[in-house]
Order: structure tokens, then sequence, then C-alpha cells
């Protein structure tokens, strides 16, 4: 079988994943917040959408990830879904939707679920948040995990630098995957922790883990589409590969249109009616 056989319009569920880790293959996924990039995310063989709630930074312009709603983030998944054929569309629930109170978590999550027809949910967090997790697995609704740097928790961190430095905080992350999989969840995000823990972690799980920052030996790779396509420019942290400058050729191109306008070579003679 070759290592990228997943290359087709299949649709891909939770299953696909399990069984590319199984298999060996690795997982792609990117994030996406809107309509247009999604579809264009969508057609270039990516196995993972995440609607994720770094909206609240790309989408919204908002310093941490925060502030952004239920509403908006349902917004946001409901334009990205409308978009897809492929991919699995995974949607963050926002801070504040599931964190010590179970069953509004459950509410949260089936409110995404219902409105924007999304296949699975994504909560950051270990065994703090196993009650909020077993009750939306008990709906049937797919569950992925995100351990390490937890942006919703950057007050309580106070830096986005590198998690699990210590002993003691590495042994807790291990703890909290293999209780994130015990309960179900079907799939793990880890982000910004050293290689070899992400190794280990991913040699231990039997579910796909997905790396941001976590180094070459987990079952997949997750990026911010914006920061790899290079549209945002002021975020350079080592683990981000960009793929383009995009951001680079939008401003040129739209100084260019601007000059056009005002010296009067846009519209020319064949533009118009
Ligand atoms: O919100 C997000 O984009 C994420 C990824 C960084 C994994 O959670």
């Amino acid at each position: 079988m070759s290592a990228v056989s997943n290359i087709n319009n299949k649709k891909v569920t939770v299953h696909t994943l399990e069984n590319m880790t199984h298999r060996g293959e690795k997982i792609s996924m990117l994030t996406a917040y809107d309509y247009s990039m999604a579809k264009l995310v969508d057609a270039s063989n990516i196995d993972v959408i995440l609607v994720g709630d770094s909206a609240a930074n790309v989408m919204a312009g908002y310093e941490t990830t925060l502030p952004i709603t239920l509403e908006e983030m349902i917004y946001h998944a409901r334009s990205v879904v409308r978009a897809v054929n492929r991919a699995l569309v995974v949607v963050d629930m926002p801070f504040g939707t599931y964190q010590g109170n179970s069953k509004m978590a459950l509410q949260s999550a089936i409110q995404i679920m219902k409105q924007t027809g999304a296949g699975a949910i994504k909560l950051e967090g270990g065994q703090e948040i196993l009650e909020s997790i077993s009750r939306i697995l008990s709906a049937g609704i797919p569950v992925m995990g995100h351990l390490g740097l937890t942006p919703q928790s950057i007050n309580k961190f106070g830096t986005y630098a590198v998690r699990a430095t210590t002993e003691n905080e590495a042994e807790r992350i291990v703890a909290d995957a293999h209780a994130l999989e015990n309960a179900g969840c079907f799939a793990l995000v880890l982000e910004k922790i050293p290689a070899i823990l992400a190794k280990r972690i991913a040699q231990e799980l039997t579910i796909p883990v997905i790396g941001i920052g976590a180094g070459k030996y987990t079952d997949g790779q997750v990026l911010v589409l914006h920061d790899m396509l290079g549209i945002t420019q002021d975020f350079s942290p080592r683990f981000l590969r960009r793929y383009h400058s995009l951001g680079d050729e939008i401003r040129s191109a739209v100084r260019q249109y601007s000059s056009d306008v005002k010296n009067g070579t846009f519209p020319s003679e064949s533009e118009q009616y």
C-alpha cells in the first residue's frame, strides 16, 4: 500500500483517521474559517479541516482565543461545512462553553453539531474536563482532545512558551493523554511540547496523535492556514514552516489596483460595457 493511499474523494471519517494511523499513514490537518478558503483546502487532499478558535486571532484580531463565542464559532463552521466534500470537519468548542459544567458542555456540543453539520468537536484540557468529554461522547459526538499548550488557559500559563519542559508536567500530560484515550476521544492534538515527549505519547496511544510544534514523530500535523500561507506575518515560532508569502502578494496586488484606479488605467476599454 502506498504511503499516500488516502488520495481519493471518499469522505474522511474518524474511522478513516484511525485506519490511516494503524497503517502508518500520516494525517494532514489545517485550519479554515470561511467558505472560500475551506473550498481550496478541501480540494488539496487535506484529511482534517479544523474550524479552530484561532479564528479569534486570525479572523477577528483578538489577542487571545478567549473572546470568541459559540455563535461566532458556529457561523465559521457552517461556512466551512458548506464548502467541504471530503475532509473531516472538526470544530473547536470555545472558552466558557464546556469547562466546569458537563451539562452545558453537552448542550454546546449538540448546538455545534446540529447547527453546523460538522463531523466532530475539539476541546482543550485533560482530566479536569473528563466529565464533559464523557457526557459529549455519550451523545454520539466524536471528541478530539488537545493537550500541551492550550491557548484557552493562557491566563494560567502566562506565556505561549513550549510546555512540558519539567518532568512533572511531562508526566501529567502523558497521564492526561491516556485518560483522554480511555474516555473515548478519537484523536488528540499535542501543541508545542518537546518532540521526544510527543513521540512517547504517539507510541503509547492507539488513537491518532496530531502535533503542532510537537516534532515529527506524531501521526499527523496541523498548522494554522493563515500562518503557513504567510498571510499573517507577525507570528514566527520555530515550528512554523511558511509555504508561501501570500501577505506580500496580496499587498502588491492591492497596491497595483489602487495605483491603476488612481492613474486611470483601470478599467480599460475592454473591461467596460
Ligand atoms: O485553534 C486552533 O487553530 C488550534 C490549532 C492550533 C490546533 O487549536
